[in-house]
């Protein structure tokens, strides 16, 4: 076992929707398989958001450590063959469900939830190595897993959104991307996207319906949920399947059943963890290297700021206002 003892400084949620804050705190100790993680860089998701405002699959337990994502140096561990393989190496990291985040100087986590960084990998890309970019090749694994011939995606702008354009562009599988204002069209065009709609202008849905049929669309990944995702099933060709990935809009979806039983449409979600808890190991080991080999091109985050720890209000704050425009780094 190797410790760390002192202070270090930690944004708190104290309870629920109250604004983060930030104070000292004694670093946590690792247990058995578990690492001592000095953060560097933490990014700030969507699913950040959710936890905040307790709509997150994983529901905290107050008070608690934010931050889902981040990297930083292994400083300490508490036994067991992989934590102690990590000991000094640079990581990408994610919390454990009911420990603490890496909005903080310092996190404990499972080891096996730390990727070790290449040499030539900055802090920065390792805060953004594992939740979008994994996702994004298990949703490439997936379309050819089942022979689809062209995907839909919504809130296309997003970071994820970005990353799919560039790695299905690089294998040749057209991409219907959807985002719902005009001014993200050129964002997306600088990414390389072909097909791109925006869901409030008018005739949207004719549009999708028609581009649909002529790219023979069959499956549609949505971040979105609501009245969109509805529209998209109902005007998708027959036999696509749905995967929800997230609620963004936050709304329930309503599906007519006969879209389901008389065209043979299906509808599923994706969850990353689930996903690679079903995966085998070799699987999943050779995504993660092609993550770590494409973390600086097709699967590059854009970063809008970084921000010390101490302006993590002003962060959430900021990021939640400008969500397209890149993310937001906290550096510990
Ligand atoms: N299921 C999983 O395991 C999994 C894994 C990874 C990511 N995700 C999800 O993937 C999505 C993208 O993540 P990210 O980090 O790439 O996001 P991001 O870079 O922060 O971007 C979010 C995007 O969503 C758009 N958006 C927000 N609310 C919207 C709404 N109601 N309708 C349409 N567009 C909306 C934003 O556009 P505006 O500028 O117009 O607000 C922005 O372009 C998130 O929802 C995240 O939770 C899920």
């Amino acid at each position: 076992m190797e410790m760390v003892t002192g202070n270090m400084v930690a944004a708190i949620m104290e309870e629920p929707m109250a604004p983060l804050v930030v104070r000292n705190m004694p670093v946590p100790v690792p247990g058995k398989g578990e690492v001592l993680v000095k953060m560097e860089a933490a990014a700030l998701n969507p699913s950040d958001l959710s936890m905040l405002t307790g709509g997150y699959a994983v529901k905290p337990r107050y008070p608690f450590i934010p931050g889902i994502e981040g990297s930083g140096t292994v400083v300490g561990h508490g036994g067991g063959l992989l934590a102690r393989l990590r000991m000094g190496r640079r990581v990408a990291c994610t919390s454990s469900p009911g420990g603490g985040g890496t909005w903080a100087g310092y996190m404990v986590t499972s080891a096996a939830k730390t990727i070790p960084l290449p040499t030539e990998t900055t802090f920065e890309e390792g805060a953004s190595l594992i939740v979008n970019p994994m996702t994004v090749v298990a949703f490439l694994r997936i379309l050819k897993g089942g022979r689809y011939r062209a995907a839909v995606n919504t809130a296309a702008a997003s970071a994820l959104g970005k990353m799919l354009i560039r790695l299905l562009k690089r294998e040749k599988l057209p991409l219907i991307n959807i985002v719902r204002r005009t001014n993200q069209v050129a964002t997306l065009e600088e990414a390389g996207a072909e097909y791109i709609l925006v869901s409030s202008s008018p005739g949207f849905e004719e549009k999708f319906a028609s581009l649909a049929e002529r790219l023979e669309a069959d499956i549609i990944l949505d971040a979105v949920g609501g009245s969109l995702a509805g529209t998209l099933i109902s005007k998708a060709p027959p036999g696509t399947r749905f995967i929800s990935y997230a609620s963004l809009s936050g709304d329930n979806i309503s599906i007519d059943p006969k879209e389901l039983l008389q065209q043979n449409k299906s509808a599923g979600g994706f969850y990353l963890a689930t996903w690679l808890a079903s995966q085998s190991l070799t699987s999943t080991l050779s995504d993660i290297s092609k993550v770590k080999r494409m973390i600086s091109s097709e699967l590059a985050t854009e970063v809008s700021a970084s921000m010390p720890l101490s302006d993590i209000n002003k962060a959430v704050t900021e990021y939640r206002k400008q969500m397209t425009r890149g993310k937001i780094i906290i550096k510990p």
